[in-house]
């Protein structure tokens, strides 16, 4: 395994194995690695001859009263998980590598970034519509792995992938959770065990809403009121956002139908936390 932090010998890198006709699977991620991530690392090494970890905490898409700073950065430890999991070249630039100009070129996915998450994290989408332009220029995947786990961000990746022309597929891996439910998160180290239990009430809410949808109702008024009545049980979550949605273009329904993207945001303690589900088509 390759470790690389210069943008240009990993082109040239990859160069060379473009000449060998290798296929790249690529999964960008902010490291401190989990199983979600080692999920979508482990599609990608079954589907790639080479595969490319990007390892880059992005403060573009840090609002500035968050966590950048605080972030989790276990280079070390992700390098010794990118290795048992057979991964080739880990890429971590530096910031100044990734944004060599003072005031430089942004990506705005117009409409879909201002929604949901967008709304509570202006700029959030711009950062990340932007880094992933410039991963994927420099890499230039056959196939792009992201997580369902952020909707949103896929919904905004593919989206600019399409507006701009940038080939390579994009590949949306469900979601990996912990045994109670809870969705796996680099942010989830900044919960306390009792929060991590808590925090499992936003799976909950989420089945409830499955549940509900199961049993005819698709009254997505009463799906989010009742889900917001289980989430109000524990005093330590503060509900940013539930949603019930088309999974595609992030317009809200009024009716939950088959397929639906149901998605919330929550404060567990100081740790922001999202999740969704797409209500199973087979499920109604
Ligand atoms: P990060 O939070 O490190 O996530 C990297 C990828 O892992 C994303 O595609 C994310 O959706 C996926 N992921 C996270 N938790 C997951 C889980 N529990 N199950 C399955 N996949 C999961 O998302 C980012 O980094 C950044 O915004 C990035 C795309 C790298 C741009 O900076």
């Amino acid at each position: 395994m390759k470790m690389i932090k210069k943008i240009a010998a990993l082109k040239k890198e990859i160069k060379a194995l473009r000449q060998k006709h290798k296929t790249i699977g690529f999964v960008p991620t902010m490291g401190a690695l989990h199983a979600g991530h080692v999920k979508l690392i482990r599609c990608a090494r079954k589907q790639n001859s080479i595969v490319i970890v990007s390892i880059f905490v992005n403060p573009a898409q840090f609002g500035p009263a968050e966590d950048f700073k605080k972030y989790p950065r276990t280079l070390l430890n992700d390098a010794a998980v990118c290795r048992k999991e057979g991964v080739d070249i880990i890429f971590s630039p530096s910031v100044a590598q990734m944004y060599p100009s003072v005031r430089g070129t942004y990506v705005t996915v117009e409409g879909l970034s201002n929604v949901l998450c967008g709304a509570g994290r202006p700029g959030h989408f711009r950062g990340v519509a932007t880094v992933v332009t410039k991963l994927m220029n420099i890499v230039e995947p056959d196939t792009m792995y992201l997580g369902q786990k952020d909707a949103q961000q896929a919904a905004v990746v593919k989206r600019m992938a399409r507006d701009l022309f940038i080939s390579g597929k994009i590949r949306v891996i469900p979601t990996v959770r912990q045994k109670n439910g809870l969705a796996l998160s680099s942010r989830n180290a900044y919960l306390s065990e009792k929060e991590k239990n808590d925090a499992a009430s936003l799976y909950q809410s989420l089945m409830l809403a499955q549940k509900l949808v199961k049993s005819g109702l698709n009254d997505a008024g009463l799906i989010i009121r009742r889900m917001k009545g289980l989430l109000a049980k524990f005093k330590s979550v503060k509900i940013d956002y539930v949603s019930v949605l088309d999974a595609q273009t992030f317009i809200p329904l009024k009716k939950a139908k088959r397929g639906c993207l149901v998605a919330l945001a929550a404060r567990v303690g100081k740790t922001r936390l999202i999740d969704n589900i797409v209500i199973p088509k087979s499920s109604l």
